[in-house]
């Protein structure tokens, strides 16, 4: 693709988000909303942390190609982890927080959540030989996984940074890493 032809992809995709954001989320005057619009990706420590296992969970699918095995295996057990942090973590402190606003995009989260586990089943019963069948569903999942990144990491997850204090976001924090340390290699 040439650059002009990047540049208009670009644009067209951010111009389908504010989109979707309009009609999702109804804090969307909300500080990260107003940063993000004016060209900044706000990247502090939870959006940070967690944009950073978004891209290893993204190389780990890409490498299992969707076909279901040790790889694929690893890549569900790590995008669960992640869900449950924010499902148990995240989220619930955002709403501590911040009160109802908060509520309904957290829920389409969850939603979303539910749906990959669902599309991750489907991947690991696909018939080996049917490689049409595990190409689409797996482009499913990434087209699914990549709206679902991009809406946390430009709206969720600054808003978290935002409104979460230092030491609120360094206890989540600590809880993650350990986390990860218990299972990374
Ligand atoms: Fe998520
Ligand atoms: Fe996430």
């Amino acid at each position: 693709m040439n650059p002009a032809m990047e540049e208009a992809a670009r644009k067209a995709a951010e111009d389908r988000l504010d989109e979707a954001l309009e009609e999702s989320f109804p804090a969307s005057d909300s500080p990260a909303v107003t940063a993000f619009v004016e060209g900044g990706r706000v990247m502090e420590e939870i959006c940070e942390f967690m944009s950073g296992d978004h891209d290893r969970l993204d190389a780990l699918l890409a490498r299992s190609g969707g076909a279901a095995g040790v790889e694929l295996d690893e890549f569900a057990s790590l995008l669960v982890r992640h869900m449950d942090w924010e499902e148990r973590l995240l989220f619930p402190a955002l709403s501590r927080k911040v009160g109802a606003d908060s509520v309904a995009s957290a829920d389409t989260m969850r939603l979303q959540h539910e749906e990959f586990k669902r599309q991750i089943e489907a991947l690991r019963r696909c018939p080996r030989e049917d490689e049409t069948l595990r190409r689409n569903l797996l482009g499913v999942l990434v087209e699914a996984l990549s709206d679902h990144n991009f809406a946390e990491e430009y709206y969720i997850y600054p808003w978290i940074d935002g409104a979460l204090d230092p030491a609120e976001k360094a206890g989540i924090l600590t809880v993650m890493k350990t986390d990860q340390g218990r299972t990374s290699p």
